[in-house]
């Protein structure tokens, strides 16, 4: 039985369960080449799959008060009311849905927005009971507790998961806390950065500067303004943006000054609030979920503020996790079907579509590269060799992180390799730091903590001995955001790290995403155009042992 998962607004995306195990989901923006465009999530599902006729449940993932309705009253339903669609193409995405619905006598149904995030986490996970978190920057959700279907915008829910179900605890209004909004607010006016299309948002390099900041200085304004509320017209929130914006024109240590103190607030808001959920609740497992959570420093300190408890985030915490979310929240909760025991396939990140030799050839019908045929352990010897090698592998991963099926792979043990991927690729700022991939086994001598962390979502600190064996992924403040490979999650790359392991000694590669400032490489096509356009030195295709070079 499949369902497809959708969600409008930005970070567009869809998502089709089989069975209740998600086999697609795709993001517009690997697509169309710009970051975060806002969309028509079903329109977007139906123009990719082409063929959505065994489809019984669709689902949209974010917004209005209607919960869930037959198929015998779809028809009535479009008549009355206005889903958000636009005229023409959409009504056309629309009228192909309701057909199929009548057809297969299935469903149409819809969630809030942290409903669906909170359905991603934890059905994600690999736990029966949870105590789930949402921390973004707002949505509509459903009041808990009342009949009626009222809605309310709100930046931090609280939900319990069990079994197949979620249940909301608690739904705080936008205006009492809303983290991501004023990080985009700041990430905007105060750093002059992108928060959005079409550039995505840059509240990642703000991280990375609040490392070489003096996080004391000017943490009490953004405290301030987190605990005054007031959404994105908190009076505290605009006077900090007139504020800083003067005060960042200064100096550059000014601005990873007020980075560090944004940081350091947000942290001293949110530690107080997580640890009275945990004395509430004494939950022995936590599921994280929405925009914030994309903050892995944060995130790393989690285990320390929650004394230790299980931690899981979704792969893809922020907006285009709706559609998987929803797609969840379907299958579980209201289709009552069990949880997904097969873990492994259940939390995989890798849900691109997959491309095949013919492809790739076709991509690479060109007549400016050299393409040879390569072993795993020929590419080993390049990159032991210092070179900057991208590797296409399998269907994509989702989410903002690289997890070695489209990453650009490096020798971390070279002190020089940032500042040459820098030079060749990336053209990042000098703070900003590049992560490692180690295997799972090896983490607890490599970092203070023996976590899991399939999809990089936590920053942890080396342990101090060890540093300078991998220079190339230890942050300035000797912290890692580390990706935990296993056998399971991905086969290939678990087996490369392991000849790399049995090479160097060393069980770590540098896995940044593969792309230069645009989003991450989805076709061979992408792969071969963002080769070509920087100075990478190789380009593998691991699933054909295809290895492509520059004449
Ligand atoms: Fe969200």
């Amino acid at each position: 039985m499949k369902i497809l998962g959708f969600q409008n607004g930005h970070d567009v995306s869809y998502c089709v369960l089989e069975n209740g195990i998600p086999i697609i989901h795709e993001e517009l923006e690997r697509h169309i080449r710009l970051k975060e465009p806002k969309g028509n999530g079903l329109r977007y599902a139906i123009e990719q799959l082409k063929d959505v006729s065994d489809i019984r449940h669709f689902i949209m993932g974010n917004k209005s008060g209607w919960n869930s309705k037959s198929s015998d009253s779809i028809k009535d339903y479009y008549k009355s009311t206005k889903l958000g669609f636009e005229e023409g193409a959409n009504g056309k995405s629309e009228k192909i849905m309701s057909d199929t619905i009548l057809k297969n006598k299935g469903g149409y149904h819809e969630t809030g927005h942290h409903q669906a995030h909170a359905a991603n986490a934890f059905y994600t996970s690999p736990y029966e009971e949870a105590l789930i978190l949402v921390i973004d920057g707002g949505g509509y959700e459903f009041i808990p507790n009342t009949n009626e279907q009222q809605m309310i915008d709100t930046a931090f829910t609280v939900w319990k998961g069990k079994g197949n179900k979620i249940t909301p605890i608690e739904v705080k209004p936008n205006d009492t806390l809303n983290i991501g909004s004023a990080w985009s607010m700041y990430t905007k006016k105060i750093f002059g950065l992108s928060a959005g299309y079409p550039k995505g948002h840059q509240a990642g390099t703000v991280m990375a500067m609040a490392c070489v900041g003096d996080k004391n200085k000017y943490w009490e304004d953004f405290y301030e303004a987190f605990m005054q509320g007031g959404g994105k017209q908190g009076k505290k929130l605009l006077e900090n943006c007139n504020k800083y914006k003067e005060i960042a024109t200064k100096s550059e240590q000014d601005t990873f000054d007020i980075a560090a103190g944004l940081q350091y607030a947000t942290e001293r808001v949110l530690q107080p609030i997580i640890s009275n959920y945990i004395k509430t609740h004494n939950p022995i497992n936590i599921c994280f979920s929405g925009g914030v959570v994309l903050n892995s420093v944060i995130m790393g300190k989690m285990f320390d503020w929650t004394n230790n408890k299980n931690i899981f985030v979704d792969p893809v915490p922020y907006d285009a996790g709706l559609a998987i979310g929803a797609a969840r929240y379907a299958y579980h909760h209201i289709l009552e079907n069990p949880r997904i025991k097969a873990h492994t396939k259940n939390s995989s990140p890798y849900l691109g579509v997959l491309y095949d030799k013919d492809n790739i050839r076709k991509a690479l019908d060109r007549d400016d590269c050299i393409i040879q045929q390569a072993s795993d352990e020929e590419i080993l010897d390049l990159l032991s060799q210092q070179n900057i090698i991208s590797v296409f592998h399998g269907g994509a991963e989702s989410g903002r992180r690289a997890l070695g099926n489209r990453s650009i792979l490096a020798d971390p043990r070279d002190s020089n390799m940032k500042s040459l991927i820098n030079k060749k690729v990336k053209h990042r700022q000098w703070y900003r730091p590049f992560a490692p991939s180690i295997l799972r086994e090896d983490v607890d001598k490599w970092f203070i903590r023996d976590i899991d962390s399939p999809y990089m979502s936590f920053v942890l600190p080396f342990k101090e001995e060890v540093k300078d064996k991998i220079p190339a992924v230890v942050h300035l403040d000797g912290t890692g955001r580390l990706q935990t490979v296993t056998k399971e999650s991905n086969n290939w790359y678990y087996n490369f790290i392991k000849k790399w392991k049995n090479k160097t000694g060393v069980p770590i590669l540098l896995n940044t995403s593969f792309n230069d400032r645009e989003p991450i490489v989805e076709t061979p096509e992408h792969a071969i155009n963002c080769f070509m356009g920087t100075d990478i030195d190789y380009l593998y295709f691991s699933d054909y042992n295809i290895l492509v070079s520059k004449k």
